[in-house]
């Protein structure tokens, strides 16, 4: 089967399709952003986009995510490798501490942020509601998120 992760298609042997993608991606393609965490669908550390929608990929089977489109933390810079702007907001706003949640987080934004480029404070907490932070008590996120909302608005 194939998966097509940040823009880049994988042949992945079939005996691979009832493996977790979090465990597949990490171990098998060393793509480490999404990280194995609650295992429960709860905390957000583990999101990724299928397909521009924000999925917990710690219960998604390989097998499930075939033909989608995958975007991990991996695949978000920009084409002349620089930080995609959503990621250095994060940077400039002091949005990171230890960075466990900061992928899924980042990724989270980033579908919210392309469906809603004008989002009020309340709808950027809400957005991220699924993502925990054991770290910045979110504030840093929120400003993180209000402040790269302006180049979603223009691109
Ligand atoms: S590891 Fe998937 S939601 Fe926590
Ligand atoms: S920065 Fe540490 S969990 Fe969020």
């Amino acid at each position: 089967m194939k998966l097509i992760i940040n823009k880049k298609e994988y042949n992945v042997p079939d005996s691979y399709g009832e493996k977790r993608l979090t465990d597949y991606i990490r171990d098998e393609l060393d793509l480490t952003g999404a990280k194995n965490a609650c295992q429960m669908n709860a905390c957000g550390a583990c999101a990724v986009l299928l397909n521009n929608e924000v999925i917990k990929i710690c219960h998604v089977l390989v097998k499930d995510a075939e033909g989608k489109e995958i975007l991990t933390i991996e695949g978000m810079e920009n084409p002349d490798g620089t930080l995609h702007q959503l990621q250095q907001a994060f940077v400039d706003a002091g949005a990171i501490q230890c960075g466990f949640c900061t992928p899924g987080m980042v990724l989270t934004a980033h579908a919210f942020l392309m469906k809603n480029p004008k989002p009020t404070r309340e709808q950027i907490r809400k957005a991220l509601q699924g993502n925990l932070c054991r770290c910045t008590g979110y504030q840093q996120i929120i400003d993180a998120v209000e402040m790269a909302s302006e180049y979603y608005r223009k691109n």
